[in-house]
C-alpha cells in the first residue's frame, strides 16, 4: 500500500528536479531547459497540494484549517498552470514567430501579467497554505512543533517574497523560492522523521466524505481489566452504528484508527473515583491526537465514582478534544481479593443487564443530539473527591510493586505473564515473579487457575469476569 511517507519522498524528489531545472536554466538560457522548468513548475503544484493535504492530516489539524489548505493550494495550482500553459503554448510561440509580444505579457519579465499570477499562487496563495500548516503549536509535541515553525517560516518568506516584490523591490521576490524549494524539502524530511504511518487512501478518502458530508465517524477505545469497559464500550459503539471499530488501547492500530475517527468512545474501569495509570499514559503520551476530537466517556465503576467520565473527560480537554458527554455504569466488582462489594451471581447479572439498558437509553440520546453528561461537572467533581480521591486517589498515582504472588500455589502456567497489559510479570524458575509496574487492573487475579495472586486483599474472595454475567 502506498504509504504517507511516500508523498513525502515524492515531493523531496520533485523539489530537488525543479532546483535543479532552475539551475539548468540560468546556466543554458535555453527553450529546452525553460520548458523543463515551467513544466516541473505545473507538476510540482498537484505535488504539493497532497504533500500540504498530508502533512495537515499528519499534524492533526481541524477539519476546517484542513479545507482551507485545499483551497490555497488548489488557488496555487490552477493559477500556476493558467500563467505557464498561457506561456508555454500562446506567449513563446507567439515570440518564436516574430511577433513583438509587449514586455507586459511575458513570463521572466517584471511587471507582467504571467508573472503577477505566478507571483500570486506561489507567494500569496502558497505562503498562506504554510501558515495553516503552522498553526496550533502544541506544547510538548516537540517533533512536530518542528514542522508547524518551519511551515510558519516557510509562509513568511513566501509573503515577504510576494508583498516585497509588489511593493518595494522585485528582487525581494526570490525570498519566496526558498520556501517551496529548499523549504519543504525541510518539510518533508522532518514528516519523515517524525514517523507516520498513515495511508494515502485513507486521507484521501477523508477529505471527499469526511464528517461534514458523511456524518460521525465514531471510534471505541477502552481499557478493561475483567471486560465490563470492554462489554460496555462495544454495545454503546454497536448500538449506534453497527460497523464502528472498538479496539483496546493495547492494540497495536489503535492510534491509526484515531486519526480517522471525529467522535471517540472512550471507556475504562474507575479505580478509587480515578483513571487507571495505563489509561492516563496512554492519553498523555499521545497527547497530539485527541485536538479537536469530540469525546464521550463511559467509566464503570463497582458502585461509585463520583466524576468516572469527568476525570478523564478533562485530561482529554486539556489535549484540545472536545467533551459531548459522559456516562456512568455500575457493574460487577472487579476487587477479586476484596468481599466489601461481592454480590450472588443474579444480582450481577441484573446490574448488566441495567447497564445495557442504560447503554442504549444514552445511544438514543446521543443520536439525538442531547447526550447523557454524567459525571461532567463541578458537583460530580466534589462528589469524586471528597467521596474517594482525597483519601485513596493516591493509590493510583504511580504503578505500583505490591502484587501479591503465592509461591506455593502457582503452577507457572504462565497465563498470568502473557495476560499483563502492563508486562509486569515473568516467570522465573516456573514460579511468576511480578515487578513495580502493575496498573492494577486485576486481570491476572481474575484469570489464575490456582487463585494465586493478591494485591489489595490477602485471598481471593471470588473471581470475575463478564462472560459470568451475560
Ligand atoms: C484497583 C481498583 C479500584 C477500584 N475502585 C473503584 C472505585 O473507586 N469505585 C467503584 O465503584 N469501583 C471501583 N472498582 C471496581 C471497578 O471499577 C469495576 O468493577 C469495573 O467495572 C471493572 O471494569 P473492567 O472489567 O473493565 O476492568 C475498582 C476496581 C479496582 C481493580
Ligand atoms: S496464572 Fe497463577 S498459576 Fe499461572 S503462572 Fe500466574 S500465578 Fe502462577
Ligand atoms: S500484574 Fe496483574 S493486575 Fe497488575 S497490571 Fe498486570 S495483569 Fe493487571
Amino acid at each position: 500500500m502506498f504509504k504517507t511517507k511516500m508523498i513525502y519522498i515524492i515531493t523531496i524528489a520533485d523539489a530537488v528536479l525543479y532546483l535543479f531545472s532552475v539551475v539548468m536554466f540560468l546556466f543554458t538560457k535555453t527553450e529546452l531547459a525553460l520548458t523543463i522548468w515551467e513544466m516541473l513548475t505545473i507538476v510540482s503544484g498537484p505535488i504539493l497540494l497532497f504533500a500540504m493535504l498530508h502533512l495537515s492530516h499528519d499534524l492533526n489539524q481541524s477539519v476546517i484549517i484542513r479545507y482551507a489548505v485545499l483551497g490555497f493550494m488548489t488557488c496555487v495550482c490552477l493559477l500556476t498552470a493558467v500563467a505557464h500553459v498561457v506561456n508555454i503554448c500562446v506567449t513563446r510561440r507567439l515570440i518564436a514567430v516574430g511577433v513583438d509580444v509587449p514586455k507586459y505579457f511575458r513570463i521572466g519579465q517584471w511587471p507582467s501579467v504571467e508573472m503577477a499570477v505566478d507571483y500570486l499562487a506561489w507567494g500569496f496563495f502558497m505562503g498562506l497554505a504554510y501558515l495553516c500548516l503552522g498553526l496550533s503549536i502544541v506544547k510538548n509535541e516537540r517533533k512536530k512543533n518542528r514542522i508547524r515553525i518551519a511551515s510558519i517560516i516557510c509562509g513568511c518568506m513566501c509573503l515577504v517574497g510576494f508583498f516585497g516584490a509588489l511593493f518595494i523591490n522585485e528582487n525581494l521576490w526570490y525570498i519566496a523560492p526558498m520556501a517551496y524549494g529548499p523549504g519543504i524539502i525541510v518539510i518533508c524530511i522532518l514528516a519523515i522523521l517524525v514517523g507516520t504511518d498513515s495511508r494515502l487512501f485513507t486521507i484521501v478518502i477523508f477529505y471527499l466524505f469526511n464528517d461534514i458530508m458523511k456524518g460521525v465517524k465514531m471510534l471505541g477505545i477502552y481499557f478493561s481489566g475483567t471486560g465490563n469497559s470492554r462489554y460496555a464500550a462495544e454495545l454503546f459503539c454497536r448500538e449506534y452504528d453497527k460497523k464502528t471499530r472498538v479496539l483496546s488501547i493495547e492494540d497495536s492500530d489503535v492510534l491509526t484508527a484515531v486519526n480517522d475517527a471525529n467522535l471517540i468512545v472512550f471507556a475504562y474501569p474507575v479505580q478509587f473515583s480515578t483513571v487507571p495509570k495505563i489509561m492516563r499514559d496512554f492519553v498523555t503520551d499521545n497527547k497530539g491526537m485527541w485536538r479537536n476530537k469530540k469525546v464521550f466517556v463511559i467509566a464503570t465503576m463497582g458502585l461509585f465514582s463520583g466524576d468516572g467520565a469527568g476525570m478523564l473527560g478533562r485530561l482529554l480537554e486539556n489535549y484540545g478534544a472536545e467533551v459531548t458527554g459522559g456516562l456512568h455504569l455500575k457493574m460487577p466488582d472487579s476487587i477479586a481479593d476484596e468481599k466489601a462489594l461481592k454480590r450472588p451471581l443474579e444480582k450481577n447479572k441484573e446490574l448488566v443487564k441495567q447497564a445495557e439498558q442504560k447503554i442504549k437509553k444514552s445511544v438514543g440520546q446521543l443520536k439525538e443530539g442531547h447526550p447523557t453528561k454524567e459525571g461532567i461537572g463541578p458537583l460530580y467533581r466534589l462528589a469524586g473527591f471528597w467521596g474517594q480521591r482525597a483519601y485513596f486517589g493516591h493509590k493510583t498515582r504511580e504503578y505500583t510493586s505490591k502484587l501479591k504472588i503465592n509461591n506455593e500455589r502457582c503452577v507457572g502456567c504462565r497465563k498470568c505473564e502473557n495476560l499483563c497489559p502492563m508486562n509486569n510479570i515473568t516467570i522465573v524458575e516456573n514460579k511468576a515473579v511480578s515487578g513495580n509496574r502493575c496498573t492494577m487492573c486485576y486481570r491476572c487475579i481474575n484469570k489464575c487457575p490456582k487463585e494465586a495472586i493478591t494485591l489489595l486483599g490477602k485471598n481471593v474472595v471470588e473471581q470475575c469476569e463478564i462472560e459470568k454475567y451475560l
